[in-house]
């Protein structure tokens, strides 16, 4: 199984998962998480969805209230996450948290999920990674069954393709701003559209939408990048085939 990455403990530190911001603050600062939550699905009867990833659970909450005959599901590593969101969980009945890894989901059936959807939570190191956790996803959806993700990546200012260093790399090259001058890569795995593309199809997805946006001004408040390249967070959906 790939290795978790390895600052995922930062999401069991409370000081960390208390401080995260509300779902409608989020809204309002990032229009992908603005058109997800305005997408998702409302009022579906006897799906089954899955939060992968799910943190502090609000977008499972929110699927819950808004699809009531419909059972949510939300997974997560983080024990400190999940007792938060099992905390506002308890009082829907068709929401539930476990803890799970999202590479290795047994408790789920295979073909038993409806929608599934991850909103920053993919961390891998490799491509191979990539293909292989959407295997995975692939196995668990029902066929015609969609997934939607958001995730952090960098393009070359002046083109698609990674520039070789981080190419070689992969790890989102950023600077922490006031506190530090150290560089550290942030969990997100670097990738091109045409690597998720690839690995979406290799698993047995079609890939239906790729969107790219430009998050780079708004990440240099707290984070210094790297001059050559920009931060863009991709927001695809792609169905079961
Ligand atoms: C940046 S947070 C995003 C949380 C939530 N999706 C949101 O947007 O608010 C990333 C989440 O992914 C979870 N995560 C990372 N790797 C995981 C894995 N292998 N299995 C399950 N959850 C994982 C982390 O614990 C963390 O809660």
């Amino acid at each position: 199984m790939p290795e978790v990455a390895n600052l995922l403990f930062q999401y069991n530190d409370d000081v960390v998962t208390k401080s995260y911001p509300s779902l409608a603050q989020r809204m309002n600062d990032d229009p992908h998480i603005k058109k997800f939550v305005q997408e998702s699905p409302v009022n579906q009867d006897g799906m089954v969805m899955l939060d992968i990833g799910c943190g502090y659970g609000q977008f499972a909450y929110h699927l819950a209230l808004s699809n009531p005959k419909s059972e949510i599901i939300g997974c997560d590593l983080s024990e400190s996450f999940l007792e938060m969101a099992k905390m506002e969980g308890a009082r829907l009945a068709n929401l539930r948290f476990a803890l799970m890894n999202m590479f290795n989901m047994t408790e789920l059936p295979d073909k038993s999920l409806d929608f599934m959807f991850a909103t920053y939570a993919i961390h891998v190191k490799h491509q191979n990674d990539l293909t292989t956790l959407f295997r995975h996803f692939a196995a668990k959806l029902k066929k015609g069954g969609s997934f939607r993700f958001i995730l952090n990546t960098v393009k070359a200012k002046d083109g698609v393709a990674l520039p070789d260093e981080i190419e070689q790399d992969r790890g989102i090259p950023i600077t922490l701003h006031k506190t530090s001058k150290t560089p550290f890569n942030l969990v997100d795995f670097c990738c091109t559209e045409e690597e998720i593309t690839q690995a979406l199809n290799n698993a047995g997805f079609k890939c239906l939408m790729v969107e790219g946006l430009d998050t780079s001004e708004k990440m240099n408040g707290d984070f210094k990048l790297r001059n050559d390249v920009l931060l863009v967070e991709l927001i695809v959906d792609a169905i079961r085939q």
